[in-house]
């Protein structure tokens, strides 16, 4: 993708996942649909080609929405870019359908995405990395007639060279960050999740005669199935901080709280209304599995006990204390809150912790800019319906964050469930400010 020098973009959006490319789409929409001057805009992945969480692409691994909470069709069921559409042009439709099921696996899914993402190829660069964001300097921007603007700081990941890009807003999208649990490292023989098959796949399955699994989340259970079925010489233990896995509530009345009206109910709702979708939802997403994992799983384990023959372990109540590396060896300290709350020390060959991921922060990106960016009580980024960062009135320039936004806008901030809509709404946003309307109310 090139981009003159001085060519400042309506928008720039700082990587480019499921959010960006829906956005993407959104604006690309809203041009064919609109009069006016095009919204210009270019996005920056750090990746070298697009990719959807790549190493949890585990076969037979579904997704946790429907297809039609795709990159477009709840905002425009019109849309060229539907995975109705990309089954069309597949010329799976009749089929997908006479499979009936809402559930595509994740494969299927990514494939629709790169589908999608292949009309978009002219405004994303690859490689690219977004290291930071800065204000324009007053008198270079009044000198160039250019208005105040925002410099975007991209670095090359193969030849580490960097160069700047100018926008009046960006959008920042860059997507959960893995957490491991503290004092853990990763290393060759230590993994988290989500860099799952790149790590397994360096490895030779004989080398792996013992794996464990820490966590009792979708991640946990997927990976602990997946080496099950991988590795039929190995002992496969899942190291679980509850007692059993916990069945991810998916049932009609409670997935309402991802559809878009929650997020109204969430915005403008207080902060007892906000800690009730909490109390009461989490169980739709964070720390639970989808049914027929946790049947599968459960169904195994009690065939090895029927056969006599038991390599699939679920270790209850535990918690890991401490590893201890050297060289090939991995030795687990675990906690256990069962007999006597005890512990014990095991022995493996790989370590995954599938312990989950902490939201996206745009603070790091934005070093001194965050000086007009306003924040509330619990120190979190003040966000305007709009999804758009509250600043001081000085900045005229717009932080629109896709994801980090679950203190504001609730439970669907980092997930697929909503992205068309929210994507349509920075759309308009960046347009109506543009053309100097008021902004939409914000929350107090
Ligand atoms: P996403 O993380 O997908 O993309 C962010 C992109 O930004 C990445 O490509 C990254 O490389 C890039 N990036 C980061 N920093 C950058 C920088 N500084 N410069 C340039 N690029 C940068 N949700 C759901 O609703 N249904 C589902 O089925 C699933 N399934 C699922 C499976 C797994 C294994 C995980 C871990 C998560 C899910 N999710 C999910 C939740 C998940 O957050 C969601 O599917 C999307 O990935 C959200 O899309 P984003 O584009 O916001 O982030
Ligand atoms: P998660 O739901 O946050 O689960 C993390 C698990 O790790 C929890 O059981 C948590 O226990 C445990 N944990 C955290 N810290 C720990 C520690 N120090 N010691 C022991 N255990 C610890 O994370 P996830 O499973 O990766 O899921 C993240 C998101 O990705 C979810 O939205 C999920 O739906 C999605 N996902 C989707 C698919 C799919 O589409 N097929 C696949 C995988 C993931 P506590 O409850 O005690 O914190």
């Amino acid at each position: 993708m090139g981009t003159r020098a001085h060519e400042i973009h309506d928008i720039v959006g700082i990587g480019f996942g499921p959010s960006n490319l829906s956005l993407a789409i959104a604006l690309e929409e809203h041009q064919a649909s609109a009069e006016g001057q095009p919204v210009s805009a270019v996005f920056f992945e750090r990746q070298e080609a697009f990719g959807w969480h790549r190493n949890m692409l585990l076969p037979q691994a579904t997704m946790q929405i429907s297809f039609l909470k795709d990159l477009a069709t709840f905002r425009n069921p019109h849309s060229r870019y539907s995975f109705v559409s990309y089954l069309h042009a597949s010329d799976r439709l009749v089929q997908f359908v006479n499979n009936q099921d809402f559930f595509p696996t994740r494969q299927e899914f990514h494939q629709y995405l790169e589908w999608a993402e292949a009309n978009f190829r002219d405004r994303v660069s690859y490689n690219s990395e977004v290291t930071g964001i800065r204000l324009s300097e007053g008198a270079d921007a009044a000198e160039s007639g250019a208005g105040q603007h925002l410099e975007i700081e991209v670095r090359d990941t193969v030849s580490g060279a960097t160069r700047v890009v100018r926008a009046r807003n960006v959008a920042v999208s860059t997507g959960l960050v893995p957490r491991m649990p503290d004092g853990m490292e990763r290393d060759e023989r230590v993994w988290h999740s989500s860099e799952f098959l790149d790590r397994y796949g360096r490895m030779k399955p004989e080398e792996l005669g013992h794996v464990a699994v820490v966590g009792a989340g979708q991640s946990a259970a997927e990976i602990t199935k997946f080496l099950h079925d991988m590795l039929p010489q190995a002992q496969v233990s899942a190291i679980l901080p509850s007692y059993g896995y916990s069945v991810a509530d998916d049932t009609p009345f409670a997935n309402q709280v991802f559809d878009p009206a929650a997020v109204d109910h969430y915005y403008f709702g207080s902060d007892t209304t906000r800690d009730a979708f909490w109390r009461y939802h989490k169980n739709t997403n964070y720390s639970v599995v989808d049914t027929d994992v946790i049947r599968e799983l459960f169904r195994r384990a009690y065939e090895e006990e029927v056969a006599g023959h038991k390599r699939l372990n679920f270790l209850n109540l535990t918690r890991v204390k401490e590893v201890k590396r050297s060289g090939n060896d991995t030795r687990v300290v675990l906690h256990s809150l069962l007999d006597g709350e005890g512990e014990q020390e095991v022995d493996v060959d790989a370590l995954v912790f599938a312990t989950g991921y902490s939201t996206m922060d745009a603070t790091g990106l934005l070093g001194d800019l965050d000086r007009f960016c306003r924040r509330d009580e619990q120190g979190k980024h003040r966000v305007e319906r709009d999804y758009r960062i509250v600043t001081d009135p000085e900045l005229t320039c717009g932080i629109y964050l896709q994801g980090g936004t679950e203190h504001t806008h609730g439970l669907t901030s980092s997930l697929l469930s909503n992205i068309a809509v929210r994507s349509g709404e920075i759309a308009d946003s960046v347009v109506r400010r543009r053309a100097g309307a008021a902004p939409a109310p914000a929350a107090d």
